[in-house]
């Protein structure tokens, strides 16, 4: 048996580039591992089956979870290695909120796949686990990456930064709101589809990518990240579907203008920037220090009692899954 942590990520990062002709969205993102974490126990079984049991109502516990989907890809992509190898309970200990923008489902995946290469002894490299990770969301392949990243295509394309500081960060979400990713990015082509860039020749396309690449790597957030300026990157957190989230949801919009304002009660300096994560609706704050983050909680309950409001602190991690001892 194998227990694994799923860390949670947030997008410090997320700029929509235009259509795909895969028809995705290519993206230019920096994410972050923060310590909100599932736990996902892997316990092989004899016979040849996936069960998967979840103490979360709103979490699909048929094999459309996608932790049970990565059982099946990894059996489809490696038949000669998993063949002999009978079948897996999954348990999910779930911590991160559903549908909340901080790749909850992704990292269970993530963290499933991690966790059979070990139990099945399969010997596959991080790349290979990458690969498969990329067939079953774009969120994948951070997550078992982790730490600090620029992930550039759908998303899948992993570029490791390696020095980000260690913030702390409060989460917020209402438990009762989620957003569908399918509907945010659909939103948004309808919305800002005229501003994308033309779509590039097959041939261009490696060129163009390595230059938005190369824009974001000697960028103002990257060189903030590697200087651990934290003032920095707050101000250069940026999402460009906050665009349609938030008039849609102006219950996350009035979360944000709160949670701006609590992280400049009290304390001098104890807020640094506030944005949502991925297509939302959790809502971030970055903090200095833990105590600050808790500050920045108590502030935040003062303005807003209402107990469907969910409130998480953590830190910037430097892995997406760790095995639990
Ligand atoms: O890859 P993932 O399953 O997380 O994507 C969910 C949905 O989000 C996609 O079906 C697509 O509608 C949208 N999406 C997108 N462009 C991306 C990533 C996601 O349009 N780069």
């Amino acid at each position: 048996m194998l227990t694994l942590i799923a860390n949670a990520k947030i997008n410090l990062y997320l700029e929509i580039i235009g259509n795909r002709p895969d028809g995705f969205h290519e993206l230019v993102m920096v994410m972050q591992s923060v310590s909100l974490a599932d736990h996902i126990t892997l316990k092989p079984l004899k016979t040849p089956t996936i069960q998967l049991n979840c103490n979360h109502p709103q979490v699909p516990v048929d094999q459309t979870n996608l932790a049970c989907r990565a059982v099946a890809l990894l059996q489809k992509r490696c038949p000669n290695r998993t063949n002999c190898k009978g079948g897996v309970e999954i348990t999910i200990d779930k911590k991160i909120p559903v549908g909340a923008g901080l790749a909850g489902g992704s990292a269970n995946a993530a963290a499933t796949l991690f966790g059979l290469d070990v139990l099945w002894n399969l010997g596959l490299t991080r790349t290979e686990l990458q690969d498969i990770g990329a067939e079953l969301g774009s969120d994948v392949p951070f997550c078992l990456a982790g730490g600090c990243a620029i992930a550039t295509g759908r998303g899948e394309e992993v570029d490791p930064i390696a020095q980000s500081p260690k913030l702390s960060v409060v989460l917020a979400k209402y438990a009762s709101l989620s957003v569908s990713t399918v509907w945010a990015y659909q939103t948004y082509r309808q919305q800002f589809e005229h501003t994308y860039r033309p779509v590039v020749q097959p041939t261009s396309d490696a060129v163009n990518l390595d230059e938005r690449r190369s824009r974001l790597h000697s960028g103002p957030m990257v060189k903030a990240l590697g200087h651990h300026r934290a003032t920095d990157i707050a101000a250069h957190l940026f999402n460009d579907l906050e665009k349609v989230v938030l008039p849609a949801h102006p219950q996350v919009a009035h979360l944000k203008q709160v949670m701006t304002a609590a992280s400049h009660l009290g304390q001098a300096g104890s807020g640094l920037g506030t944005l949502m994560s991925g297509s939302g609706p959790t809502v971030f704050t970055l903090a200095e220090t833990p105590a600050q983050a808790e500050q920045i909680v108590h502030n935040i309950r003062q303005q807003i009692s209402d107990p469907d409001l969910q409130l998480h602190t953590a830190q910037f991690t430097t892995q997406g899954i760790e095995l639990k001892n």
